[in-house]
């Protein structure tokens, strides 16, 4: 019987992309790893660091490639281009990055044609829909990141106010990966109880609506105060990349809150943004239209709508 391990290529061998190497070399998912950056000789260089770690890992191949080298790849996850500097917005970097996208995506749709491409570079939503429109791809096989990691902070946040395991706390980050997303607390449950049922047996008697929203202020400007104390994010995300190359590549049918072009969600259609998505071998198959308030869809259609203005600013 022949077995063949799933492969993973990551374009941009940086804070991110070589955190996430480093996470998913240790899931032990995927059996070949390419990093591809620019610089060259920084990806070797990881390679080298990550390769020296392997007898306490699960054995993957892990090597510093050219585009040619993503030949055969399940799945491509691109972190290269430009990074939020201190203060400044995700969407400053789109003129930049949008550019980049441009040698990137053909670079690698060249040599592998079929693959899924997971975007992970600022602003995330935007990228997605430029990578989308550059790929000519089916909307399922081009998705970003998106909110998972805004996500993954929220349930942080309100485990630790509620004091009960982060897995017991679903909820919520929805809409653009930055200043527009939105909490969807009207769907956010702890064991199985909305918040408004668990609040009152928690019996810390505190303000439901002030704690509520400090603690979306917290997950909304995380980034920006982790970049002013160490210039960048990229343990957490890198997590959740595993996280969902993991649901993708073992097929999993995981509901997550990735980028996807909308296609008449609530009347949306023609942004990336993040909804709750069937995510499996397919990449991003559909997405879940979750029963959202009246509040949350207004402030959904606002973050479309902010996105839209500056897509239309890239003359695609
Ligand atoms: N979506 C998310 O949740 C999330 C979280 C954190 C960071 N990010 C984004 O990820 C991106 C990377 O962040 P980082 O901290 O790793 O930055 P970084 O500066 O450490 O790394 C970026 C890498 O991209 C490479 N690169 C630039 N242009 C390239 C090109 N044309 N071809 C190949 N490689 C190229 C650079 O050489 C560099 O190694 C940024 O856009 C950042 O904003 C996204």
């Amino acid at each position: 019987m022949s077995f063949s391990a799933p492969k993973v290529s990551i374009i941009g061998a940086g804070n991110v992309g070589t955190t996430f190497a480093f996470a998913l070399m240790k899931s032990g998912l995927t059996g070949e790893i390419v990093l591809v950056d620019r610089n060259q000789k920084r990806a070797e260089g990881e390679c080298m660091d990550l390769n020296h770690g392997m007898s306490f890992a699960s054995p993957t191949k892990i090597y510093a490639g050219s585009y040619r080298d993503c030949a055969a790849s399940n799945i491509v996850v691109v972190t290269a281009g430009a990074k939020q500097k201190a203060g400044q917005a995700r969407l400053a970097l789109v003129k930049e990055n949008a550019e980049i996208f441009k040698t990137i995506i053909p670079e690698i749709l060249t040599v592998a044609p079929e693959t899924l491409l997971l975007i992970v570079s600022n602003p995330v939503d935007i990228l997605t829909y430029v990578a989308l429109k550059i790929s000519g791809r089916n909307p399922a096989h081009v998705f970003g990141s998106g909110t998972v990691l805004d996500t993954s902070r929220l349930r942080f946040l309100l485990s630790a106010h509620c004091s009960v395991d982060p897995r017991n706390v679903h909820a919520y980050i929805l809409g653009e990966h930055g200043d527009t997303e939105l909490p969807a607390w009207s769907t956010a449950t702890i064991g199985g109880m909305p918040l408004a049922k668990y609040c009152p047996l928690c019996n810390r008697h505190c303000d439901e609506k002030k704690e509520l929203d400090a603690i979306f202020d917290e997950v909304k400007n995380a980034a920006y105060k982790i970049i002013e104390a160490k210039g960048a994010t990229y343990y957490a995300i890198a997590l959740a990349l595993v996280r969902i190359v993991e649901a993708v590549l073992r097929d999993e049918n995981s509901i997550l809150p990735v980028s996807r072009l909308l296609e008449g969600y609530y009347g949306l259609s023609d942004v990336a943004l993040s909804v709750p998505c069937l995510v499996n071998k397919k990449g991003a198959e559909r997405s879940l239209r979750i029963g959202l308030s009246q509040e949350e869809q207004t402030q959904l259609k606002a973050s479309a709508s902010a996105l839209r203005k500056v897509i239309h600013t890239l003359g695609l």
